[in-house]
């Protein structure tokens, strides 16, 4: 993406760290990728800069004089963005390394990570064909909400710009700018962009009063439909007045069951309260839907195994990984638990 004349240009120097290049940003921040003289590492450094409200001298960002407060106040969230993320340590959730309040805003420094976003994933053309597709991608992201969760915390902010895939495949989820506590008041909302089509119908102030699980859940299963269409669904304010929302089912390579798709499908249920309300109710239902499509399309012996929970060893490589998805789903949510 293009600096424009707003950000800070390559060879820039932020105390030890280098810009090198920028690496995405929107409307509230520019993302750039630096080099760390003093550890001689990669990192990427998020600078606060929410370009209508700014002008730029040089380095120096001001906010414009009608926009002073708005300016100030979204400082303040973006430093206590950073504050949160210093406390997450899993390998989908890393948290920043430090703050830098310079230049008259502040930069958040953290790790760099090589990778594809998940929406360039699919406007170069990929697709989740099979249920392997979707769980050895979801399951780490869902492996990494539940420790957002324990945390106190929910992301509010799920979707395919802020899923970045490393070389090896495996999913880190970015973008701390809408973390807030879980039952916070849905109108703290209005202080953080939201993503069309992603962001759940509460957030724009519809039904549910408050932020949770639940809205996590409606960002998480349409991040599922984008990658099973390459479409995100309506924005929830258009679905309010008039649902559109295509069934997954009509779009979907038939390898991908459909007790699968109807699970999305309840996450991205307009009303808050239709949805799984704790993730793992989600997760029990994600493994249940697996195990009845792995059953119908098995032996008819092997569902009293796949019940006992045994000889895994039996079936093919393909529906032994998916097994073990589904069972690595369970333990990592819900540790020593089986159903
Ligand atoms: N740690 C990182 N490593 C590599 N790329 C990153 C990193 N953080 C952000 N990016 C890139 O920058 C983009 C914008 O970052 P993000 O934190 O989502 O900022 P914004 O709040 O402006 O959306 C991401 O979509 C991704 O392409
Ligand atoms: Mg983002």
């Amino acid at each position: 993406m293009s600096a424009g004349l707003f950000g800070l240009p390559a060879g820039f120097r932020l105390r030890e760290l280098e810009l090198l290049s920028i690496l995405g940003g929107g409307k509230r921040s520019l993302v750039y990728k630096a080099y760390d003289h003093a550890l001689n590492r990669h990192v990427a450094v998020k600078e606060f800069l929410p370009v209508d409200h700014v002008r730029r001298d040089l380095a120096h960002v001001e906010a414009r004089q009608e926009q002073r407060e708005s300016f100030e106040r979204g400082l303040a969230r973006f430093i206590s963005e950073a504050r949160i993320m210093t406390r997450f340590n899993h390998p989908v959730l890393r948290g920043a390394f430090s703050l830098i309040q310079e230049n008259g805003t502040a930069y958040i420094v953290m790790p760099y990570y090589d990778g594809t976003t998940l929406r360039e994933m699919t406007n170069n053309g990929f697709r989740a064909k099979n249920m392997e597709d979707i769980f050895s991608f979801l399951l780490p992201i869902l492996s990494g909400l539940s420790y957002l969760y324990n945390a106190g915390y929910g992301h509010y902010c799920i979707s395919p710009d802020n899923i970045l895939v490393r070389e090896d495949g495996t999913p880190v989820l970015l973008d701390f700018g809408a973390v807030g506590e879980l039952g916070q008041s849905a109108e703290e909302c209005l202080l953080t962009e939201l993503i069309p089509g992603f962001a759940a119908p509460e957030q724009y102030g519809h039904g549910e009063t408050c932020l949770g699980v639940w809205t996590d859940i409606y960002a998480f299963s349409a991040v599922a439909y984008h990658m099973v269409t390459g479409l995100a669904p309506p924005p929830a304010v258009s679905r309010i007045a008039h649902d559109a929302l295509k069934p997954l089912a009509s779009l979907a390579s038939p390898g991908l069951p459909s007790a699968l798709l109807e699970v999305f499908e309840r996450g991205l249920a307009i009303e808050a309260k239709a949805r799984p309300r704790d993730i793992v109710s989600f997760a029990n239902a994600l493994q249940e839907a697996a195990y009845r499509a792995i059953s119908q399309s098995a032996r008819p012996e092997s569902a009293r195994i796949l019940a006992a929970d045994a000889a895994v060893s039996a079936f093919s490589p393909r529906i032994r990984r998916i097994l073990q998805f589904a069972w690595n789903l369970r333990e990592k949510i819900h540790p020593g638990a089986r159903t």
